[in-house]
């Protein structure tokens, strides 16, 4: 049920992806999904089908000059985020805006400072923070359940979809580099990244990147949409606890493994000793929330309390300048390339 204090929304790209958000955006609460803008008339179609009583339009302006319009999704091709994102702002409206946040990290910088300066939320669509299975090991790791990190490698591979406008790295990285900054709750020092382009000039469908952190941790991401395989998965190791996650898992995502190498002294000799721990291994149960609906509804309640969102405008940004860094590396043969 809707009352009139909700929030009024309107969406901008209603593509693959954005019929989701629009889809989600409908079934969150204290919020009502006004219009929908897309220049394809067939999504327009398919959004008007999805959401009865949702308006479409061709043009982006009638968004941003509908008084009852307090926030806009952005969720075009990742080229177009800057402009629209700087618009909505510029026109006073709250934003939420897909991953990448945008492709420059001056155009990121842009969008922080605008939405600062209007007292408006800009969040950034890093789905993955809001996964149940991710959620659960960063409260493990604060709780101090696992100890402390060591390093952790991401692999997010299939064959498909390949995209002409953006590459593997700028595609699918940007979950992997959320979920390490997220985790590992360190800085990063610098990247090292080299990439492959098979099916297009200058568009590499894979790429293999290590980041090294201040606090000594390493995070390793392999992303490809040329693969065999569809896997989307995580290894953490930790000094007491190692934990896999496997989001192509339908229910068992997450294994805990209590093992371990240990250090001690063998008083005989005083010779250093590696002991290696092999104890249980703990599936945990995860609740069944679709995370693309509870990010909906972060955004939503982040503007109605006027809350940073747990994916700020901020993170967008540090994670835009990790991607730029990785394709600085990637033009320089997998040199290390400082992260600002
Ligand atoms: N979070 C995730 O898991 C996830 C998954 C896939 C894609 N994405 C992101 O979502 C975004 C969109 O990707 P997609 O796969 O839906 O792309 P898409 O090409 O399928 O859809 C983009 C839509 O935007 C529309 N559009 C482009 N410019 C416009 C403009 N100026 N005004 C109005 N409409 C405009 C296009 O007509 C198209 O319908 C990208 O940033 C992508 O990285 C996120």
């Amino acid at each position: 049920m809707s009352s009139d204090r909700d929030l009024g929304l309107g969406v901008v790209g209603a593509g693959y992806w954005g019929k989701n958000l629009v889809r989600n955006f409908a079934r969150t609460t204290g919020a009502r999904l006004l219009s929908v803008c897309d220049l394809s008339e067939a999504n327009r179609n398919r959004a008007a089908s999805l959401v009865p009583g949702v308006k479409v339009t061709g043009r982006f302006e009638d968004l941003l000059e509908d008084p009852a319009i307090g926030a806009i999704a952005v969720c075009t091709h990742a080229a177009a985020h800057h402009a629209l994102a700087r618009d909505a702002l510029l026109a006073g409206k709250h934003v939420y805006v897909e991953k990448p946040l945008t492709l420059e990290v001056a155009h990121a910088e842009e969008l922080v400072r605008l939405a600062k300066e209007h007292g408006l939320t800009l969040m950034v669509g890093h789905l993955m923070l809001f996964h149940p299975g991710i959620r659960w090991i960063r409260e493990r790791l604060v709780a101090g359940d696992l100890g402390t990190p060591h390093y952790l490698y991401l692999q997010r591979l299939n064959l498909g979809i390949v995209r002409s406008d953006e590459s593997a790295w700028w595609s699918l990285a940007p979950h992997d580099i959320s979920i390490a900054l997220y985790l590992l709750g360190s800085r990063p020092r610098d990247i090292s990244a080299r990439g492959n382009a098979y099916l297009r000039d200058r568009i590499e469908d894979v790429v293999f990147a290590n980041l090294q952190f201040e606090g000594g941790q390493a995070a390793e991401i392999h992303t490809s949409w040329l693969d065999p395989h569809k896997i989307r998965k995580l290894t953490l190791v930790c000094d007491t606890k190692m934990v896999t996650f496997d989001d192509t898992e339908p229910r068992e995502k997450i294994r805990v493994y209590d093992k371990g190498a240990e250090r001690s002294v063998d008083y005989q000799t005083y010779a250093e000793l590696i002991s290696l721990r092999q104890g249980d291994i703990w599936i945990p149960s995860l609740p069944g929330t679709e995370p693309l609906l509870l990010e909906c509804q972060h955004f939503v309640d982040c503007v109605r309390d006027g809350r940073e969102p747990d994916t700020s405008g901020q993170q967008g940004l540090d994670v835009v300048r990790i991607l730029c860094a990785g394709q600085a590396s990637m033009a320089a043969a997998g040199t290390p390339i400082p992260v600002g």
